[in-house]
C-alpha cells in the first residue's frame, strides 16, 4: 500500500482500469440527474420521497391506478423531453472506442441508446412503452399520452413537481374523475416497467449476467445499490474476481468492494475520462 500522498487520483485510477477495456457499466439514477430526472435516494442511500408505487396496488385498485396515470400524465411531459447529457454521451463514447463492453441499467429513461450507446439491457424496462396485462401487446408510450391527455385535457396544463420513473407530485387533488383506457382488448395497461413487488425478467437478468461475467470489470455509476436487482451484479462481480469501480455523489453499497470509488459528479467525471481515453 502506498503512503496517501503517493496513490494515484481516483480519476487516473479509473481511467487505467478503463483504459484496459472490457469494463460492463451498472448505471442507476445519478447519470440522469443532470438532464433534469430525479434520483430515488439522497448521498446516505435514504429515501428522498414516498417510495414509488407497488405492483399489487397498481393492479389491485382502480383509484390507485387513476391517481398513478394522472401523476404520469403530467410527469411524462418532463421524461419525454429529457435528452442525454455528458455522462450518457461519455459512455456512449467509450463504448464506441471498445473501452466499454455494455451497459445494464436501472433507468427507465432510454436516454443511454438516445446517446448512441448500443449494448443496453433495460434491466427494469422503458417508460416510453407500455405493456397491456391481458394480452401482452406493447405499445409507445406517447400514444397513451396522447390519449390521456384526449380524455382528461383539464388536467394537463396542471403545474407539478417531477418525480423519478415519469412520476410527478402535484400536490394533492382529486384524481376520482381521471379517465384512463384500457388497451383494445379490454386488458389493464401498465408503463413497460418493473415495478415494486414484480420481478425483472429471468431472461433479461441472465443476459446481463452473461455479460458480466464476459467483462473485465464492473463499473458502477450514479447508483445508490439500495436495491437488489443492480446490487446482484456486485454481489456475483466479487464472486467471479471481477474488479468494480464506483462513481457516485455518496455512499453506495459497493464502496466496501470497490477498487477504485469517485466520490463525485457522474457527468463531469465521465467526461473527463472520455477525453483522456477517446
Ligand atoms: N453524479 C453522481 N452521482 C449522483 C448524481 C450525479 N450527478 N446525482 C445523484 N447521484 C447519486 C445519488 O447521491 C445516489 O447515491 O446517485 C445515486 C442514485 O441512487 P438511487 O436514487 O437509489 O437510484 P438507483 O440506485 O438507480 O435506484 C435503483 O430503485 O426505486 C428503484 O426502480 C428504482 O431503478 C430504481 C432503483
Amino acid at each position: 500500500m502506498l503512503p496517501s500522498e503517493l496513490t494515484p487520483a481516483p480519476l487516473e485510477r479509473l481511467s487505467a482500469l478503463l483504459e484496459r477495456g472490457g469494463t460492463l457499466v451498472l448505471t442507476g439514477a445519478g447519470v440522469s440527474t443532470e438532464s433534469g430526472i430525479p434520483d430515488y435516494r439522497d448521498e446516505l442511500g435514504n429515501w428522498k420521497r414516498s417510495p414509488p408505487i407497488q405492483f399489487r396496488e397498481f393492479t389491485g385498485s382502480e383509484a390507485s391506478r387513476r391517481r398513478y396515470w394522472a401523476r404520469s400524465l403530467l410527469g411524462f411531459r418532463v421524461l419525454g423531453e429529457a435528452r442525454p447529457n455528458r455522462a450518457h454521451r461519455a459512455l456512449a463514447d467509450l463504448e464506441r472506442q471498445g473501452r466499454i463492453s455494455g451497459i445494464v441499467t436501472q433507468n427507465v429513461d432510454g436516454l443511454h441508446q438516445a446517446a448512441g450507446a448500443r449494448n443496453v439491457v433495460d434491466l427494469h424496462g422503458r417508460i416510453d412503452q407500455v405493456t397491456c396485462l391481458s394480452c401482452g401487446e406493447r405499445t409507445p408510450r406517447a400514444t397513451l399520452q396522447r390519449e390521456l391527455a384526449r380524455l382528461n385535457p383539464e388536467w394537463t396544463a396542471l403545474p407539478a413537481r417531477i418525480a423519478p420513473d415519469g412520476d410527478a407530485d402535484p400536490g394533492e387533488l382529486d384524481t376520482s374523475g381521471f379517465r384512463v383506457p384500457d388497451c383494445a382488448c379490454g386488458g389493464m395497461l401498465k408503463p413497460d416497467v418493473v415495478f415494486f413487488g414484480e420481478n425483472v425478467p429471468k431472461a433479461r437478468v441472465e443476459s446481463a449476467m452473461a455479460a458480466l461475467e464476459r467483462a473485465a470489470s464492473l463499473l458502477v455509476v450514479g447508483s445508490s445499490l439500495m436495491v437488489f436487482s443492480g446490487y446482484r451484479f456486485v454481489r456475483a462481480a466479487e464472486r467471479l474476481g471481477i474488479p468494480v469501480a464506483v462513481v457516485n455523489r455518496g455512499h453506495t453499497r459497493a464502496d466496501g468492494v470497490a477498487e477504485v470509488k469517485v466520490d463525485g459528479d457522474a457527468a463531469s467525471t465521465l467526461d473527463q475520462v472520455a477525453r483522456r481515453l477517446c
